[in-house]
């Protein structure tokens, strides 16, 4: 026999025990490889064979097999041991994530007001022009639009020249005279969609959407969700309103949580309000137990957002005879909103977007 074909079977022993460990136990297989009638026994002696002057090293050919052979046989044992698996174990529980927490102050909002007769919906968070400003009693180009003109879609302006009537403002409808599309940047939206979604009155709705707005810092993102609350009927009035913010304080922040409106100017609403919750860390007194200044609200209230009675204008936009109807209407962010409920301490509300686990675990 030659050198060569020595190393030959050398590797022939080699990839067959790699093709063996692929599917036996190691300790299955030392017998066939290093036992008494094993494998490199059986080569072993047909060192014999070999030309005298090259033995030599045919005998290191074989101590490196058979030293790699025991090296692969141990090393498999221990890994194989490592990975062996207890089948009657019971089972390592996979981490379970929890729903966001807007996601939560979404759902909770809604259940609240779903369980005094709104209907939740969800209108669209790209919309025409005409729902998101010209239908709330914004004309193009008046000038309480400022706040909120801020992110029109890179599509053209369809509008045709048809002249803006305050009388009849769905004279201007998209569906007749096309129109420009913007992100909305208020789920006032909503309202008009609403009115022409039932036709006709008796409205509950609470529309919960995403909005858009030029802004950025720690109480404000530029994408936010907000809720809007519309209600038609028949003889609804700023009483209706008060109570049903007042529900709203009790439900959402817990007893005794109070509502206060302040006069303010909407072009969707006359007349128009800001709303404010009482604080819970001072109980609304604007002062600690040591009579010392609260720092949470400084003045015992915390402001979250406007409502109004409906405008007249807005409900001929709908198609509502506004010498029929009245309703009332409120908008605010849900993000603001859940930030400040009790014990939750969030200084920064882009923290609820930074999609830092650290952060949404503990919600
Ligand atoms: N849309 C207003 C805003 O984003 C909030 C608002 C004010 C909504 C008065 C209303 C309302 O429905 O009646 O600032």
């Amino acid at each position: 026999m030659t050198l060569i074909e020595l190393q030959q079977q050398v590797d022939t022993i080699k990839n067959q025990l790699d093709q063996d460990l692929a599917v036996s136990r190691p300790s299955d297989l030392s017998s066939k490889y290093l036992g008494k009638k094993g494998l490199f026994n059986q080569l072993a002696k047909e060192i014999a064979m070999v030309e005298a002057d090259q033995r030599k090293d045919a005998g290191q050919l074989l101590n490196q097999l058979k030293q790699e052979l025991e090296q692969k046989l141990s090393a498999t044992e221990d890994s194989q041991q490592q990975t062996w698996v207890d089948l009657t174990m019971p089972g390592e529980q996979p981490a379970v994530g929890h729903l966001h927490p807007v996601t939560q102050a979404i759902e909770e909002i809604t259940h609240i007001f779903e369980r005094i007769g709104f209907t939740k919906v969800s209108y669209p968070e790209v919309d025409w022009d005409w729902y998101a400003f010209e239908s709330l009693n914004m004309p193009p180009s008046h000038p309480a639009r400022d706040e909120w003109e801020t992110f029109f879609i890179n599509q053209k302006d369809t509008t045709q020249s048809v002249e803006y009537d305050s009388n009849n403002p769905r004279k201007r409808h998209p569906s007749l005279v096309g129109g420009k599309l913007v992100l909305t940047p208020h789920t006032s939206n909503g309202q008009v969609r609403e009115m022409e979604r039932l036709g006709k009155p008796p409205i509950r709705m609470i529309n919960i959407a995403r909005c858009y707005r030029r802004q950025q810092d720690a109480t404000h993102t530029p994408m936010f969700h907000q809720f809007e609350g519309l209600v038609i009927d028949k003889g609804i009035t700023i009483q209706h309103l008060k109570g049903t913010l007042d529900y709203f304080a009790q439900e959402f922040y817990g007893p005794g949580t109070k509502s206060r409106i302040r006069p303010f100017h909407f072009q969707f609403t006359e007349p128009s309000f800001e709303v404010d919750f009482s604080c819970h860390i001072c109980g609304g007194t604007g002062y600690l137990a040591n009579e010392q200044k609260c720092r949470f609200c400084k003045s015992g209230w915390h402001e979250v957002g406007g409502a109004g009675m409906v405008h007249p204008n807005v409900l001929k936009a709908g198609n509502i005879d506004p010498e029929e109807y009245t309703g009332f209407a409120f908008g605010w962010g849900v993000e603001r909103t859940y930030t400040l409920k009790e014990g939750l301490k969030i200084d920064d509300i882009r923290l609820l977007y930074s999609g830092d686990l650290r952060f949404l675990e503990q919600f």
